[in-house]
Formats: C-alpha cells, structure tokens, sequence
C-alpha cells in the first residue's frame, strides 16, 4: 500500500511532456488480437490499466513485453477465449476485448465486468450491437457466453454513443464480410484513433469522429507501429492543477482540438492559455472565478472525466458554481475527501454546488477513484499544509509516474509506502 504525501500551498512551474493516452492505448492493445503479425505500440504509457490489459492479452495466449516505452504485442497464438472474474474484475474495460476475441475465435465467454466506483456501468449497448451482428449471446450476469459463428455485418444503431460499445463494433466489424454500419457512434478522438489504427493494419473504416462509422470489412490485417494520440485527460489534469495552484507551466505533448472543451472553461474560470504546436501554456495567479454551470457530456463537450478535477478548482473559486454529471451515477463519491480539506460543497444526485473558499487545507484523505483520486491530488497542492492521499493504486491505473509529473512543475509530492 502507498500513498502520496504533498506539502501544498506553492504555485507550479515548469514543463512536462504529457503521456499518451490510457483510453486510446486500452482498446488499441485490445486490437492487436485482430492480427497474426507482431504490433509496436509507441510510447505506450506504463499504466496499472495497461498492466490488467496486458495480463489479460497473455492469459489468452499472445505476447507482451515492453521494450523501453515501446509495447510489443504479438497474437500470433491465441489459445483461450475465456475470461474469468478474477481478470475481468480488474478492468471494467476488459468488456472492449470481446469484438476482437469474437472476431478472431467466432466464440467467447467473459465474466461480467460489474459495476465500479463510479457508477453500475452496465453493457446493454455492447451487448446489443453484438447481436445486430449476429452474434448469439447468453448472459445470466454471471458469465456473457457468445456464439459468433453465424456473425455477419449490419447497420447497428445505437441508443446512447458509448465510447466502448463503438469500439467493440469496429473491432468485430473490422474481419468481416460487407459493410457494418454504426449509427450515433460516439465521437471522441480515442474512437479517431483506434480507426486509425485498424487502418494502419490494412483496414478500412471510414467517419470516424462522426456519427456514422463505416467498416468495411477486410479477409486480413497485419501488423503496424502506431503511437496513440496524447492523453487529454492527463492534460487536463496538469493544467487544472495549474489554474489552481496559480503559476506557469508548458505541457508538450498535447492536441489543441482534443482539449479545447477543457481550455475554454479553464479561459472561463481566469487562467490564461495559449495552445499550440503541440503544447499549452497556462499561466494562473491561482485564485479561479467560478463558472455558472459545467455540464459533464460526450464528446466535444466538458469531459466526465475531468469533473472532479474541475470540482477540486472550483472549490477554491471566487463565488459559487454548479457541476451536472450527465454521464455517470455515482460520480462524486471524491467530494467528501475534499470536504476534508476545506470545501464548501453540497451533492443530490448528479448536482453539486460548489461554494468558493479561500484556501484548503492538509488533512489525510482517500482517493476512491482514478479521477477523484487525480482531484485530491490537485487540491493537496493547493492547500496549506501537508495532505496525505491514500489508497493511490486508483491514481496509478491511469497516471504514469504522476508524483513526477507534478515535481517537474515544482510540486511537492513524495511517494510513500505504507
Ligand atoms: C469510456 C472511458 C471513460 C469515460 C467514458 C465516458 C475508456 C477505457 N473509458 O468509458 O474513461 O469516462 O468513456 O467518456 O475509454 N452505458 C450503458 N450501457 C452500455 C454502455 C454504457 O448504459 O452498454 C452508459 C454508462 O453506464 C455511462 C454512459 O453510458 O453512463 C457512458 O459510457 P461509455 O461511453 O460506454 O463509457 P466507457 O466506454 O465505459
């Protein structure tokens, strides 16, 4: 067990090189069981998540192993097309995998993925598009058994553009005979990416990034080097950091469009950004003005993903704001830790109202969550005093080394064991 200990209360400066993205690296890892041929994934970030992918991608059967920050992957051998529990458990995302498995074995048995902290996270919609595929599926809630050998393309519509749902279409669709059609896709640039990278391999899938995909399926892929787009939510967090804490910092390794939906409200609440070239430049003089109403929402709009970060900023804002989480029940368990240093702020259901304080201060709180625990984080800079966060193994599953990170702007956080 580890927790990170900060002594808060300095504004940031410096720059760092942000890592590429854990939600376009997840299902790309996933992808590579839809070739025989090895696959480079440049700059893969070193991520518990990846590390739970990865683990999964060996128990059934294909190689893995970093060189460097380079992952290698090869299934040329897939021997299994079950996945139990105890695997499934330690990623909800491990759902992704099923298209490809389908695709590569026309059967698979996976344990529910369940719910998490942040909400019930059901998979209806993967499941549904599955079947519009063809695809036979039992699921008692207890293991999701799938016959794919009658599988064949089709127009899927979908009710809500889930992000994973999408994802797994185009992995299933990609080896097919014919067209498969996504109707309301889901649009991020993690949905862009994994397209392009079936496209590395020889594939063809056409609107991406809009509504209506397009997969036309190919007899073969083989394999590629890809490097996935930079991890906007990381991004995001080191600049929310930033707008808090006050100072002035470069983060590399940014897309301008990807983010845009975060600068604009970090512009909104008084923090100065210029992004180009690859790069933001935030400057803060670390006291935030509140803004009227942050909606959670798909693609382009305000990320769920960051809300708590945002939360975290808010908390010491001049005035009050609302947060709305459209996207996901039980997203703001991580307001009470912050509570716990200082905040002002009051949960029903999916609103909070966040009242701005002047300062936070140290207390020893526990991150629930990847982005809640990236919200306390943010705030132990900010606050007076020495903050503890325990439980830091959910920051890690999607933040690469992030005491690091955070030292390379001058903060000051130290890694502890227990
Ligand atoms: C992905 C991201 C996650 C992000 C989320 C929303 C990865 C690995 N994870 O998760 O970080 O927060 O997008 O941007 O890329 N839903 C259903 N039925 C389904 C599937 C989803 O009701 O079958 C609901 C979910 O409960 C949730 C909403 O749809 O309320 C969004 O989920 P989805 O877009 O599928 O997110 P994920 O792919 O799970």
């Amino acid at each position: 067990m580890q927790k990170l200990v900060i002594k808060g209360g300095a504004p940031l400066y410096g720059e760092l090189v942000n890592q590429t993205a854990k939600n376009a690296a997840l299902p790309i890892i996933a992808a590579c069981m839809l070739t025989e041929d090895p696959i480079v994934i440049k700059d893969c970030p070193h991520l518990k998540d990846i590390d739970a992918m990865l683990n999964i991608m060996r128990h059934l059967g294909c190689s893995a192993y970093f060189d460097g920050d380079d992952l290698n992957v090869c299934c040329r051998d897939v021997t299994l097309n079950v996945i139990n529990a105890d695997l499934t458990g330690k990623l909800r995302s491990s759902i992704f995998i099923l298209g490809s498995i389908l695709s590569r074995c026309r059967s698979a048995y996976i344990s529910h993925p369940g719910g998490c902290e942040i909400g019930l996270r059901p998979i209806d919609l993967h499941i549904f598009g599955l079947k519009a595929l063809s695809v036979k599926i039992e699921d008692d809630g207890g293991v999701i058994c799938c016959d794919g050998s009658k599988m064949k393309s089709a127009v899927v519509n979908l009710d809500f553009a889930s992000v994973g749902a999408t994802e797994n279409l185009m992995m299933a669709g990609a080896l097919l005979d014919g067209e498969t059609v996504i109707v309301n896709a889901a649009r991020e640039p993690e949905i862009v990416d994994l397209a392009q990278f079936i496209n590395a391999m020889g594939g063809r899938v056409r609107g991406a990034g809009e509504s209506i995909i397009r997969i036309n399926g190919v007899k073969k892929l083989h394999g590629c080097t890809y490097r996935p787009i930079p991890d906007r939510i990381s991004a995001g967090t080191y600049l929310a950091a930033v707008a808090l804490c006050g100072g002035d910092a470069l983060i590399k390794n940014v897309v301008p469009e990807h983010v845009f939906g975060i600068t604009e409200r970090l512009k909104k609440s008084g923090a100065r950004l210029t992004v180009k070239n690859g790069a933001a430049r935030i400057a803060s003089d670390g006291r935030p003005r509140a803004v009227h109403k942050l909606e959670t929402n798909v693609y382009p709009a305000f990320p769920t993903d960051m809300q708590p970060q945002f939360c975290a900023l808010l908390s010491c804002a001049q005035g009050s704001s609302v947060i709305v989480e459209n996207l996901f029940e039980n997203r703001f368990g991580y307001t009470g830790e912050l509570v716990k240093m200082g905040a002002k702020i009051t949960v029903k259901d999916r609103i909070a109202v966040v009242t701005g304080v002047d300062g936070l201060h140290g207390a020893t709180v526990k991150a629930c969550d990847l982005r809640g625990g990236a919200a306390l984080v943010i705030a132990g800079l900010k606050a007076d005093g020495v903050t503890d966060v325990i439980d830091v193994e959910h920051i890690d599953r999607g933040y690469q080394n992030i005491e690091q990170a955070f030292r390379l702007l001058g903060g000051n956080v130290e890694r502890v064991n227990r």
